[in-house]
């Protein structure tokens, strides 16, 4: 008798209407077999998926979060959301990495509706490699705790990261391999640490403090930074008037 516990991990798909909705209905009249654990919502266009939705859907429990979208050069908008969503892909995929989540727990894929056979090949691989890769959380070593109040403070800077993205990042190529290039390069990198980055880590630090004033060696370690990055972080910290030090006890704390 197998008693083993069996991972299944929860899977939530925002699926194109057009195309790769349609590709999962094709997919299920054809009885292509892919795991039913995979909970599908159907959007108008992969360029509407909300960086929210994505981060919503991990503090909700999914292990997985899926776009689906059409090829490139054939999304049924002339504002090629696709591309859009492809963007996102970069910026939240190395946003997740940053707050310590798996960002394969992300992934974008294009289905056409006549694709079904294609529909059930992505989903099983990502199914098996997030399996392989264990539950939210607990795969990435953090307690549900602190994985919560790393997604809380990811959600609650959106409308500025959607800001940077419109006005700072937003680029369109003609080809995937564009994109790989940008996103993978010095230029974006850049802008990442600059315009995101800090401010992420200055809400974790944020976060971390709100619970308990902490020493510069457990800041460091919740971070997962070098203590000389958490030192610059605090000070930059403390010049902005978001944290006070206790000299006393050595311990920074939320400024009143
Ligand atoms: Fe399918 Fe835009 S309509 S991705």
């Amino acid at each position: 008798m197998k008693t083993e516990y069996e991972f299944r991990p929860k899977i939530l798909g925002f699926l194109c209407n057009w195309c790769c909705y349609a590709g999962a209905d094709l997919c299920g009249i054809s009885r292509f077999q892919y795991p039913p654990y995979i909970k599908v919502i159907r959007l108008m266009c992969s360029g509407r998926v909300d960086p929210l939705f994505i981060f919503r859907s991990f503090l909700n429990g999914m292990d997985g979060v899926f776009i689906g979208g059409c090829w490139p050069g054939e999304c049924h908008y002339s504002t090629e959301g696709n591309y859009d969503a492809l963007t996102k892909k970069y910026i939240y995929k190395k946003l997740l990495a940053h707050i310590g989540i798996n960002p394969d727990r992300l992934r974008l894929e294009w289905v056409s509706a006549s694709e079904g056979i294609r529909f059930a090949e992505v989903m099983n691989s990502f199914s098996k490699q997030l399996i392989d890769m264990g539950p939210i959380g607990k795969a990435e070593g953090l307690a549900d705790e602190e994985l919560k109040s790393r997604l809380q403070v990811a959600s609650s800077l959106v409308p500025y990261l959607k800001l940077v993205e419109r006005e700072k990042i937003r680029v369109r190529f003609q080809t995937e391999k564009e994109y790989e290039e940008y996103f993978n390069g010095e230029k974006f990198t850049k802008l990442f640490d600059e315009m995101i980055a800090k401010n992420v880590t200055t809400g974790l630090l944020l976060a971390l403090l709100r619970k308990r004033d902490s020493s510069i060696d457990e800041i460091a370690q919740s971070l997962a930074v070098d203590r000389s990055v958490a030192i610059q972080q605090l000070q930059a910290s403390v010049r902005q008037g978001f944290v006070h030090f206790d000299e006393a006890h050595n311990r920074y704390g939320v400024a009143n």
